[in-house]
Order: structure tokens, then sequence, then C-alpha cells
């Protein structure tokens, strides 16, 4: 498929059809996110890839859980609320599969030679490690569109990240950073409106 094409045509989905993701296909997936740039060519990343339902039924129900456990405020919409969260936290348990970006923390240069501690740096680069998942992520989501899948970016169940990085055995330094959920879309569904050009473009000349 044409890039462009590809990129137009994603959009998140969150219900998918009951078929198996051949593994050569979500290695596909895993090796074009690992061609993403990455701060200093860092490549921070492990990708965890789980398509065993019962450690992601397991998943699903920290997540459940977590946010069960958030004390509502007195607003009527409150229990709606959180039962919307709930389940835009954890359709994943539904997916044929569930890409896990796993990272470790990005170790600049200038620590080696200055005070300012690790997290500062970090943050006074604004977490270049993060920025260098997220376009890890953008190249999964797209390549799944090329192959014919389609899959959704999720932060929401990072609710449970430390749950959930005892349940996929992850060892340190690598932390949960965001799953991706993916499987042959239920329906086809148009990609949402997003904002025209003149809105988003500035030229600095
Ligand atoms: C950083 C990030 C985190 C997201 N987390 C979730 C999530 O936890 N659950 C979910 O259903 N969608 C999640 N999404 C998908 C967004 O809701 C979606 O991209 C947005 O509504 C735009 O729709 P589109 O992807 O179809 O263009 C996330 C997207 C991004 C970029």
């Amino acid at each position: 498929m044409e890039l462009e094409k590809a990129i137009k045509q994603r959009t998140s989905i969150r219900t998918f059809k009951d078929e198996h993701i051949p593994v050569e296909d979500l290695k596909k997936m895993v090796q074009m996110g690992g061609t993403a740039p990455s701060v200093n060519n860092y490549q921070p990343w492990k990708f965890y890839v789980i398509t065993n339902k019962r450690l992601m039924e397991n998943m699903a129900d920290l997540v459940k859980d977590k946010i069960e456990k958030i004390p509502e405020n007195e607003s009527k919409a409150s229990k709606n609320i959180k039962s919307q969260v709930e389940w835009f936290a954890t359709f994943f348990e539904n997916a044929p599969a569930l890409i896990a970006l796993t990272m470790e923390e990005y170790e600049s240069v200038l620590e080696k030679g200055v005070t300012v501690s690790h997290e500062d740096i970090n943050k006074m680069r604004n977490y270049p490690d993060i920025q260098s998942a997220g376009a890890a992520i953008q190249n999964i989501l797209v390549t799944a569109v090329d192959m014919g899948y389609g899959a959704c970016w999720m932060s929401a169940p990072m609710i449970a990240k430390d749950g959930l990085e005892s349940l996929i055995e992850l060892e340190e330094p690598y932390s949960l950073v965001a799953f991706v959920a993916v499987g042959v879309p239920e329906k086809d569904k148009k990609p949402k409106e997003k904002k025209p050009l003149e809105e988003i473009f500035k030229l600095i000349e």
C-alpha cells in the first residue's frame, strides 16, 4: 500500500474479528516499530507480543480493579464515566494480539559530564526515550494498516503499570510504556476528521 494511503487510512480500531494473526505478521509489525528513529539511536525498546488469552484477561482484570478503586466524585455521571474509561482501558482483552512496548530509560551523554540528575536531564530534554517510543508505535500502527489489520495505541491500561509488568515478567531496566491492540477490524471504520492544514501549519520564513 502507498505510504500516504496507509497513514490516511489509519484509525483507532477497538473491536476485532476472532481471527488469529500469524506470528510472522506480528514480527513484521515489531520489526517496523524497531526501525523508528530514537534518541542517539538508543533504541530503548523491547516489544512483548502477547496472544495468550488467559494472560490478556488477567491483565485486563488488573486494570479494571485499579479503575474501580479510584474514588468517585459527587457527580451523577461518575459511575458512567468510570465504566466508559474501563472499557477504553481494557478492550485489549478481546484483541487477537497485544503488543506491549517496554523501554529502558535513555542515559544522555550529558549525564557523564555534569552534576544534573538523570531525571532532570530527561525532563530538560522533554523525555526523548518516550518520544522515541511514540515513533515506534506510529510505525507499528501504520504497518498494521498496510498489512490489512487494525490497531489501537493504548496508554490507559498503564494505570496498572506495576501489576502488568509483574504479569508479563518484565525485568529491569525495562518498564512498560504503552500497548498496541491489533487484529482484523470487526467492521470497516472511516478515519476521523482531522484539523485542516491551515489550522495546523505555520511557516516561519
Ligand atoms: C498516547 C495515546 C494514548 C492512547 N490511549 C488510548 C487508550 O488507552 N484507549 C483507547 O481506546 N484509545 C487510546 N488512544 C487512541 C486515541 O483515542 C485516538 O488516537 C484518537 O481518538 C484519534 O482517533 P484516531 O486514532 O482514530 O485518529 C491513544 C492514543 C494515543 C496517541
